[in-house]
């Protein structure tokens, strides 16, 4: 453990980068989809001589613009200070081997953040044709900052073969554009495109849920409609996409969604089947929504009605990144580094040497143990759980005693091929007197509770 380690209550750490990620995705898929959506109904609006299209299609430029360029670029770099203080590790990694990629991404912000700005400020000033240019471009970048940050991300869950074989010999880097394009690369790129195209049609339907139907039925019925068709392609081949992603997902993460789905209803791992029905019924719900109000009555398509479907996505994308977290449970980088940031090929040398021997943050308590105990609780188990809130462990550790507690660590220990926690916890690194420390602290998490008589009784005396 070579960083102090940052404990968010209640949440963790987890679900402060989730919480970014989630609003972050919901404004960065539009920014590339509602690109598109743009141009391609500026173009629409030219060939067809709809002028009054144009004026609707500013306000939605302005609206994007804000959202992209403020939110979209803040909740960005926002993700980088989460993920520095709740991973370091990792993403060292990530940017010892992909410091070329993004820097290859911040030349396509820079053009993108250009482009959105010059595009809506020259509305009326330059030459339609001059005005479509600058869209295309403005949409061609911001596609490059999909395609770029897809490889990253893909990574994360599938290496691949000819990375890992480099990996830890500071040789990685000649393996960039395998690592890059690695096994769930294409199939990642075509959900998130499909994303995005949706995002555009959502977040358009809320722009023209705003024109007065009354006084412009024909305006207001052909653009809802028209906004209303970019979600169709995505219900049609998302389901397509994610079979054949999980298809190139690796066998033990895809374990992970069928633990879930035959334990349905037996506590352990239903939040990933819930995350993945809910993906399914948002969505079915924000077709039937789009459908019934935007397709059927255009005219009277309000905000609320636009705004539920805003919520939906939200939902939708909430629980689809989750569950994608969840298949590359207990790693950070497939079949290299643990969630909590322990290099898989170092636990047999942290377990001989210890974990915390190279740590300077460990706190100096008046018992040196539990400090101890509880520096490698803090290291090697909060990265997935807190104390008291999500995946409390108070509540996991449930009845145990120490007995009990010594068992669970041995097996999170030894690792065997047959263990059960193998599909979604790391293994334990540290040596035997750490190992008894982190269950000395474990212990006292949940204090024997002394029963009601006895408590009374002492009360008495
Ligand atoms: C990669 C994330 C991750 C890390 C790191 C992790 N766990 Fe877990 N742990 C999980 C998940 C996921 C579950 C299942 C939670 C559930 O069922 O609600 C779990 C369940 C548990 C349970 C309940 C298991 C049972 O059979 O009752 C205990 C106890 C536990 N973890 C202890 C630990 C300890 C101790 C550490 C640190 C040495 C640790 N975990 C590190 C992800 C992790």
């Amino acid at each position: 453990m070579n960083y102090p380690f940052w404990d968010v209550p209640l949440i963790g750490s987890g679900w402060v980068i989730g919480g970014i990620a989630i609003f972050h995705m919901m404004i960065a898929l539009f920014a590339v989809g509602g690109g598109f959506y743009l141009v391609l109904a500026e173009r629409k609006a030219l060939r067809e001589d709809h002028r009054d299209w144009l004026q609707v299609l500013k306000g939605h430029s302005k609206f994007f613009l804000i959202l992209t360029g403020v939110f979209g670029t803040v909740s960005g770099v926002g993700i980088w200070f989460a993920i520095g203080l709740a991973n370091p590790e990792a993403t060292s990694a990530l940017i010892h081997n992909f410091v070329f990629g993004w820097a290859m991404e911040w030349v396509f912000f820079i053009i993108e953040l250009t482009t959105a700005a010059v595009y809506y400020y020259t509305w009326g000033r330059i030459s339609d044709e001059l005005h479509l240019k600058v869209g295309w471009l403005y949409a061609a970048a911001s596609f490059f900052t999909l395609v770029i940050i897809n490889g990253i991300l893909a990574f994360m869950l599938t290496p691949g073969d000819a990375w890992l074989a480099v990996a830890g010999t500071g040789q990685e880097s000649s393996r960039f554009w395998q690592a890059f394009f690695n096994p769930t690369y294409w199939p990642n790129l075509v959900i998130r495109c499909l994303i995005c195209a949706s995002l555009a049609g959502v977040w358009a339907l809320v722009t023209c849920s705003r024109i007065d139907g009354v006084r412009k039925p024909e305006l207001k019925t052909s653009l809802v409609r028209w906004s209303a068709q970019w979600l169709l392609p995505t219900f049609v081949l998302l389901p397509v996409a994610f079979v054949w992603y999980l298809w190139t997902v690796p066998e033990s993460q895809r374990a992970l969604l069928q633990l879930g789905i035959s334990t349905i209803g037996s506590g352990m791992f239903t939040q990933v089947t819930r995350a993945v029905l809910i993906v399914g019924l948002t969505s079915a719900v924000i077709v039937a929504v789009t459908y019934a109000f935007a397709w059927r009555s255009p005219r009277e398509f309000n905000v609320g009605q636009a705004l539920t479907v805003v919520l939906l996505a939200l939902i939708a994308t909430a629980s689809g990144e989750y569950t994608r977290e969840t298949l590359r449970k207990p790693y950070v980088i497939g079949r290299y580094m643990f969630s909590n940031g322990v290099r898989i090929a170092t636990v047999d040398k942290l377990n001989v040497e210890g974990y915390l021997t190279h740590s300077v943050w460990t706190r100096q308590g008046n018992d040196v143990k539990l400090a101890q105990g509880e520096a490698m609780f803090r290291g090697q188990c909060l990265a997935c759980h807190t104390t008291d809130g999500y995946r409390s462990m108070k509540r996991l550790l449930g009845e145990r005693n120490r007995e009990a507690i010594a068992n669970l660590l041995k097996l999170l220990h030894d690792y065997k091929p047959d263990s059960p926690y193998r599909a979604y916890m790391p293994r334990l690194a540290g040596t035997k007197d750490e190992v008894a420390a982190l269950g000395d602290y474990l212990a006292t998490l949940n204090p024997p509770v002394v029963p009601a008589k006895e408590a009374t009784k002492t009360a008495q005396r």
